[in-house]
């Protein structure tokens, strides 16, 4: 794939959008190689418990083994190839087979192999793992191997901003999908600027200032509406130092693949709510009382994520095809929260619910028009270089990463 000619500050070419050869090389290149992340502890609560997901047209499944970790494996028998589990969801503490019943234990060895001699070799036939890792209680999969070793130094560097959260000791309040009829690389690309914000996301501006994400970061060089934003800012930041909450700002660092920050929150809000009150009663982790910040993660290729002290918000998504995107997301809270006592999950979910919609009709609305014959790579502002800083890393996947 060559991008020569491509002006890096400027947004991509049609074919990239709409090319389904250039989809099938980032489904290799990116989603097949690279560390993707797909769900979260509280999927899997208890020993036994299965998620099943595709990415592109690889399906597989994770389970919480008997010793509490969590494993991956290609969703098909090693016998003939049927597929091993079936839903989305489900328990149990022995995988079998539903064609000849040959049974799996949790952790994929072959412990029933019908049909085959007293001598057969069990031991060769286990189940076919993936690569999975679990960072804060977010579980990222590769599905390569051997694995980006990128992975450690991620982990070591998020570990102290996601611990406060304890997600692992949530529970999942609600799940919403969304198939968007656009391009993956648009539900990205909308996802890293605000720009958008002030003329599309009023629910989302209540809780949210748009700084921060994409400008307001740069203390030297402060613009006149962001005054009110860094003088909360710095406030918050002695408040954070007394806590002991991790907060500066790390952005894609040595090439790797995320972005994180705590920010304040707007208009004295402690959460995602349109009112200065908390979303769920119980708080979360070590909180004592509700902070009025949140600690926001961006991933590459495919997600986004917001902690606040009573609950959190995570984005995953998923390239259906090259004009269908899955975009799914979770809100958590505290595992003992109890929905009509602790939350109310219309109130929960209505910001981000909101703001989905919106996103989803601007990432829509820009595949449209990208489609109609007459686009041109547009130009693309200052504050939209975490976009230009995505296309960049996006470029250098598609350049650089060898195909498995
Ligand atoms: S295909 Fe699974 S047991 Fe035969
Ligand atoms: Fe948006």
């Amino acid at each position: 794939m060559s991008f020569s000619g491509i002006d890096p500050n400027f947004t991509l070419p049609p074919r990239f959008y709409t090319s389904t050869e250039i989809f099938e090389e980032e489904l290799e290149r990116i989603f097949y190689s690279r560390w993707i992340y797909v769900a979260c502890e509280a999927d899997l609560p208890k020993p036994g418990d299965y998620i099943t997901l595709k990415i592109g047209t690889r399906s597989f499944f994770l389970q919480r083994t008997e010793s509490g970790e969590v494993h991956g494996f290609y969703n098909v028998c090693r016998h003939r190839g049927h597929e091993l589990v079936q839903g989305e969801t489900g328990n149990c503490r022995r995988l079998i087979c539903p064609y000849h019943n040959w049974t799996y234990d949790l952790n994929g060895n072959l412990k029933h192999a019908r049909g085959m001699d007293a001598d057969f070799p069990k031991e060769d036939f286990g189940l076919n793992p993936i690569e999975v890792a679990v960072i804060g209680g977010l579980i990222y999969v590769c599905l390569s191997s051997p694995a980006p070793a990128d992975i450690e130094q991620v982990r070591s560097m998020l570990t102290p901003y996601l611990a406060p959260y304890e997600l692992p000791k949530t529970k999942i309040a609600c799940q919403k999908d969304i198939i968007e009829a656009c391009n993956w690389k648009l539900v990205i690309e909308n996802n890293r600027e605000c720009l958008h914000c002030t003329s599309n996301h009023p629910e989302l501006l209540v809780p949210l200032y748009s700084s921060g994400f994409g400008k307001g970061l740069d203390k030297d060089n402060v613009q006149p509406d962001e005054r009110r934003f860094q003088e909360k800012l710095q406030e918050k930041e002695r408040e954070w130092e007394n806590l002991g909450l991790p907060y500066e700002l790390i952005e894609f660092p040595d090439n790797l693949w995320f972005r994180t920050v705590r920010l304040p929150l707007a208009n004295q809000c402690i959460s995602h709510t349109l009112k200065p009150e908390h979303a769920c009663k119980k708080l979360l982790g070590n909180f004592k009382k509700p902070e009025g910040s949140g600690l926001s993660l961006w991933t590459h290729p495919n997600s986004w994520n917001h902690f606040l002290s009573d609950h959190i918000v995570t984005f995953a998504v998923f390239p259906l095809s090259v004009d269908k995107t899955l975009v799914r997301t979770k809100w958590l809270v505290a595992a003992d929260a109890v929905e009509g006592v602790d939350y109310d999950l219309e109130n929960l979910t209505h910001v981000w619910t909101q703001t989905n919609a919106q996103d989803q009709s601007l990432a829509e609305g820009t595949y449209r028009g990208i489609c109609s014959g007459g686009y041109m790579p547009g130009p693309l502002a200052d504050e939209e270089y975490l976009v230009k800083q995505f296309l960049s890393w996006y470029s250098d996947q598609l350049t650089e990463t060898p195909v498995h």
